[in-house]
């Protein structure tokens, strides 16, 4: 089962890098800004960005830290990530193909890691976390950034299945309950929590960064169409002309490894 995700993983973003590349909610975002707030990295700390995909937290993290170790499974998505990094002249990146649930690093190497936008990809999310643990120092910093789901169990189950149409890559959204649970059980203290920013998507643009076909662009239309009052209200759903406007709730986390 677990192989099977890393395929499909590795088959949806391999085919999409290059749209990736240019993903603006991927490249900019309040989140990513308060990522690099939260972690306060130094010009001596080492940095390790996990499911790096095109590089945008690295790059954050590379502009203050001392090197920064940008991982992925995605050999198409290290290869946009490394482009993109020479247009922006960083020099302290080293890239690394990596499962995030098997990091191929020594124990304790690193001062902060990171992750964003990722984990709901993502077949061992404890294992993610154990490994995350294994190679912090201790005191290290744990950053994460994942889109979430409401605790509520009917709009949680209808976001999972628009997320599984438009990506057969993806396996879970996680709520911020369930976060603060997991990061607890892998040995770290959770500092900080919030929920308050918002990833702000547009249909059109979801479905070309996900190279969807003109069929599967239907149904996930109609789906937004015919949702219920309380997923309209929960995703921030709304119609303007042609296009149909929503957002999902990112849970962002600093927690210290003990
Ligand atoms: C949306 S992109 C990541 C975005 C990026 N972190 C950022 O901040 O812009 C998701 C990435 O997760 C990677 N990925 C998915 N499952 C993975 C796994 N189990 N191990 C490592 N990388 C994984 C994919 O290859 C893809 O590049």
């Amino acid at each position: 089962m677990e192989r099977e995700i890393v395929e499909k993983v590795k088959a949806q973003f391999g085919r999409q890098a290059e749209r990736y590349a240019e993903s603006r909610p991927h490249a900019t975002g309040t989140s990513l800004d308060l990522m690099v707030e939260w972690a306060t990295p130094t010009a001596t700390d080492r940095v390790l960005d996990v499911a790096t995909g095109t590089g945008f937290t690295a790059f954050a993290f590379a502009s203050f830290a001392r090197r920064v170790v940008a991982t992925d499974l995605t050999a198409n998505m290290l290869i946009q990530a490394h482009r993109l990094a020479g247009e922006r002249t960083l020099k302290n990146l080293l890239y690394s193909l990596a499962e995030a649930e098997a990091l191929p690093f020594r124990d304790g190497v690193f001062d902060i890691s990171t992750c964003r936008i990722a984990p709901h990809h993502f077949g061992g999310v404890p294992r993610f976390l154990a490994e995350m643990h294994r190679v912090l120092r201790s005191g290290g910093t744990l950053v994460l950034c994942d889109s979430s789901t409401p605790e509520d169990p009917d709009t949680s189950a209808w976001q999972q299945e628009t997320e599984r149409i438009r990506d057969p890559s993806h396996v879970r959204n996680y709520s911020p309950s369930e976060w603060r649970r997991m990061t607890e059980e892998a040995g770290f203290h959770v500092e900080r929590m919030s929920t308050e920013h918002r990833s702000n998507l547009s249909l059109s643009n979801w479905v070309r960064t996900a190279g969807n076909d003109p069929t599967t662009v239907r149904l996930l239309r109609e789906r937004y169409l015919k949702a219920s009052p309380e997923v309209r209200n929960a995703f921030q759903i709304r119609f303007e002309g042609e296009e149909i406007h929503f957002s999902w709730m990112l849970a962002i986390l600093l927690a210290r490894r003990t």
